[in-house]
């Protein structure tokens, strides 16, 4: 396990790799950046009882990683596995992001949110066409940024105050809009940071797709409790009808 920060505690960074034969199977051949899976250590038994779900941040013929950020009891767990521990993975699960290699693009990514879009950036056909712009409150160096460089430069901006804030919004309030009409823009992170992307892009006239990191439990459309309003279709799963919705589909 790769890790970011220094104490295992609260609030640290991971990249988890595990071996997973599965791999072999046509869902894995066929993965998309922007969907999840569901992660669950033997070792939890019944407690806690659910798996947890994870963008895809990395995935080959042998291997799959996720990068997350230590923020309670599974994640906590998940920090505290060693090399042949056994982990059960449910996945590739949900939607993708879109890819519009004949439309400049604009990734999006806040904090963790950054996880689902290495394998987007690697993968794009037309990386000239792409800029990212990150926003993050831990120090850079937390998250896999060097790895993206390889592909596109990333525009991090760290928030330490208000001021900061209001820098980074007023940044969105420049560069959305036109993305928004004229290109396309993908977007993953804390859901403030999604409304105001889905707020611009409206008043613009524009969308864009936003990935939903609502909380989950079975993953699958089964249990309902991960659900966002969906335009159309009223109360709507994220596990099963996203995480990537477009922003004028959903109301928060
Ligand atoms: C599709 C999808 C992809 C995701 N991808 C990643 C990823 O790549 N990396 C990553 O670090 N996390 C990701 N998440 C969020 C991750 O699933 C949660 O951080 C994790 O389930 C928390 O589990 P826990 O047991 O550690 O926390 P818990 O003990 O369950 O909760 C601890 C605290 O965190 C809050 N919390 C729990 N889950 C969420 C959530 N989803 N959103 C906001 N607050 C929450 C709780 O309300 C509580 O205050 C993703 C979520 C989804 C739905
Ligand atoms: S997590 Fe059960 S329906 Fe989405």
């Amino acid at each position: 396990m790769l890790r970011f920060g220094t104490q295992g505690a609260d609030g640290e960074f991971y990249e988890l790799t595990l071996e997973h034969p599965g791999s072999a199977s046509t869902a894995w051949q066929n993965w998309k950046p922007g969907q999840f899976v569901m992660v669950r250590p033997t070792a939890w038994e019944h407690n806690p009882l659910w798996g947890r779900p994870f963008s895809i941040h990395k995935a080959d013929g042998d291997t799959l990683s996720v990068f997350f950020q230590v923020i309670g009891r599974g994640t906590r767990g998940l920090a505290r596995l060693a090399p042949g521990d056994e982990v059960t993975v449910w996945g590739p699960l949900g939607n993708a992001f879109a890819v519009r290699d004949d439309r400049p693009t604009l990734v999006l990514a806040g904090g963790i949110g950054i996880a689902p879009f290495y394998e987007y950036l690697r993968r794009h056909p037309s990386p000239d066409k792409l800029r990212l712009v990150f926003g993050h409150r831990p120090p850079a160096e937390s998250y896999p940024l060097g790895i993206m460089e390889k592909y596109v430069k990333c525009e991090a901006y760290r928030e330490k105050g208000p001021e900061d804030l209001k820098a980074f919004i007023g940044l969105l309030g420049d560069i959305v809009p036109e993305y928004a009409t004229d290109g396309h823009i993908v977007a993953c992170g804390p859901l403030p940071f999604l409304k105001t992307i889905q707020t611009i892009a409206a008043e613009a006239g524009g969308r864009a797709q936003l990935s939903l990191e609502n909380r989950m439990a079975c993953g699958v459309g089964a249990c309902l409790g991960c659900v966002c309003e969906h335009k159309d279709s009223g109360p709507v799963s994220v596990c099963a009808r996203g995480p990537v919705f477009w922003s004028d589909e959903i109301t928060f």
